[in-house]
């Protein structure tokens, strides 16, 4: 048993995470008078969710027409039929109330001449379910909407006092005997001692996991922490096999260039100056689904139309622009695009390339951010005392794939709903459970397993042998032969966890240590998603597969569920909720109009 000593500490609720649904959680609960503690790996206006650029969607219809019932439609074609039909139609009617939320705490959106939040176009957004105009959703602060949100969210949690351990790594979750979760163990960085955070509701909201791919927009602290605590604490992931592209990462760099610059008039276009996007998607053009845009330039790449000395990318135009509209409405890419590709917006096209952005699966919950341990008897069965929000849980709004802009929204909406489900189900008057001593050895031991582990591999090289293995097996396209190597490539990477370095030993600013725990989490992510893919025989949304060309909802209508223990996933998988909160009668959204049907733009 490995000796240290620890801090105890105790909360009505414990938030993991301070991006936008972290702080988002961790508002709503301590606005209800809960003892709310947010503990998070780096300063919360350092979190992912501020580099979120081109906006959150929300039909408030400031632009022109527009309806939640609109906005739901091109959630549930933009899931492939794969998202919850509850969670998407509580996402679709809470998000214009989640956003004026956000108004009212200080977001500083951008405006329109009447002074109305200002919303622009994104892809996917449609009027009319799908038969009408794109429609100007994405409500938008320049591009920087994530900065802005993320600076107001943390100042209005401090007003309500809720408390920040920040530079605090979780380690592990801390579960009772029979399933629920009491805590969790972390090791604050700055000073090297471990606290053990007692709490009657964790909140993982965590991030997803970009970072298990070579090239990807997400910050390097998108390791998935949470999904690797849940797999260790013999909980599932679920349909992780649907990793993002976004069409415009930039070429080389990978940063993200917002499809708000689509939005605002933006186009691509191939070696032969042809705006391919028309040929593809006549309806909608640049602005079809973010994985119909990225298949269409792999495409292009691969039948040698692409651009460059190599032929190995796509040119994305925003130079017939007003330099005006560049500075008001995309400052923040236009610096970007400078600085990474050396481009003047104003003159030049820049340089881009379909890049890992976003995972739809993660942790399985409902649409109150509680966490599912489905069984066969119950597939919506709950795990007490945990919840899991933003792009680490799965509730699934996102199904197959994602809208842009939706990911905003999905935050603030379920952030606010696990803190009104807390609300209700936290006993303010009851004690604090009282981790097990077992649980906090356990946790500890892996730790100081790690700390000094003296295999023959450093973490740097087995990490990206991960990447490398992930970008090149589980992509854009991918096949029965593909998935085979990727499984069995990253069963191998896996394995070597077995044989890792670590070589500074210490409790302080060990970063070395530190990235060997997100190896860890990485790992599991890592392995569900390409099992979860291999095993997935049909295309479907972001799975797109050669070998199985044809969405196949009678067979696959339905959510992989990943237990990842070691190198070893065993899969199973759960009914899709087909039913909506409310019937047609009741002002919901006619069944008919979602029905399944083929998915063109
Ligand atoms: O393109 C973007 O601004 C990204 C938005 C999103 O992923 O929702």
């Amino acid at each position: 048993m490995a000796a240290y000593e620890y801090e105890t500490h105790e909360y009505d609720v414990v938030v993991v995470g301070a991006g936008g649904s972290g702080l988002r959680a961790t508002l709503g609960m301590a606005e209800q008078g809960l003892r709310t503690a947010c503990i998070t790996k780096v300063f919360p206006t350092r979190s992912h969710t501020v580099a979120a650029q081109g906006g959150i969607a929300a039909s408030l219809s400031n632009m022109g027409p527009d309806h939640w019932q609109w906005h739901m439609y091109d959630t549930v074609k933009g899931s492939d039929w794969l998202g919850d039909t509850d969670a998407m139609e509580y996402l679709a009617r809470e998000a214009p109330k989640a956003v004026y939320e956000l108004e009212h705490y200080g977001v500083p959106f951008s405006r329109t001449e009447q002074g109305k939040i200002y919303q622009r176009p994104f892809g996917g957004h449609t009027t009319e379910f799908g038969e009408g105009p794109p429609v100007q959703r994405t409500c938008a602060a320049a591009d920087r909407t994530g900065h802005a949100i993320l600076h107001t969210l943390y100042g209005q949690s401090l007003k309500q006092q809720a408390e920040f351990y920040i530079e605090y790594f979780a380690i592990d979750l801390l579960m009772s005997e029979d399933g629920q979760c009491e805590g969790v163990l972390a090791w604050k960085l700055d000073d090297g001692t471990l606290h053990v955070f007692a709490a009657k509701m964790v909140v993982l909201a965590t991030g997803g996991y970009g970072r298990a791919y070579f090239s990807a927009t997400s910050a390097h602290t998108c390791t998935g922490d949470g999904g690797g605590m849940v797999a260790r604490a013999g909980l599932p992931l679920q349909d992780m096999e649907f990793v993002q592209f976004h069409p415009t990462g930039i070429y080389g760099a990978g940063c993200l260039i917002t499809e708000g610059a689509r939005g605002e008039g933006g186009y691509l276009t191939n070696s032969e100056g042809e705006r391919f996007m028309e040929r593809y998607a006549p309806t909608y053009k640049d602005l079809a689904s973010r994985d119909v845009v990225s298949r269409c330039m792999t495409i292009e790449i691969r039948e040698g139309r692409g651009v460059g000395a190599e032929g190995d990318h796509i040119h994305l135009h925003l130079n017939h622009l007003p330099p005006e509209t560049l500075a008001e409405r995309l400052p923040g890419i236009s610096e970007s695009a400078r600085i990474f590709a050396g481009v003047d917006v104003t003159k030049e096209p820049i340089p881009v390339l379909p890049t890992v952005h976003y995972n739809m699966g993660g942790i399985p919950t409902n649409y109150w951010g509680e966490v599912l341990n489905p069984t066969k008897d119950d597939p919506d069965a709950i795990a007490p005392g945990l919840m899991a929000v933003g792009e680490a849980g799965c509730a699934s709004v996102h199904g197959a794939n994602r809208l842009g802009s939706n990911s905003l929204i999905d935050l603030v909406v379920f952030g606010r709903a696990a803190a009104i489900r807390a609300g209700e189900k936290v006993d303010r008057e009851s004690a604090v459970p009282t981790p097990r001593a077992s649980e906090i050895e356990k946790a500890l031991d892996r730790f100081d397993g790690l700390r000094h582990a003296s295999g023959g591999t450093p973490t740097a090289e087995l990490r990206l042998e991960m990447q490398r293995t992930m970008q090149q097996d589980a992509a854009v396209f991918r096949t029965d032969k593909t998935l085979a190597e990727g499984v069995k490539k990253m069963e191998a990477v896996a394995g070597k966890m077995d044989d890792i370095k670590v070589t500074d030993r210490t409790m302080i600013w060990n970063s070395d240590l530190m990235e060997t725990l997100e190896l860890t989490n990485l790992m599991p992510n890592a392995l569900a998603t390409v099992v979860g893919a291999e095993a997935r025989k049909e295309s479907r949304g972001a799975h797109a597969h050669e070998d199985y060309p044809d969405r196949d909802d009678k067979t696959w209508r339905k959510h992989s569920l990943a237990w990842v223990d070691g190198k070893t996933t065993k899969l199973d998988y759960r009914p899709v909720h087909l039913d909506p909160l409310t019937t047609h009668d009741e002002g919901g959204i006619d069944l008919k109009k979602i029905a399944p049907k083929a998915r063109v733009y």
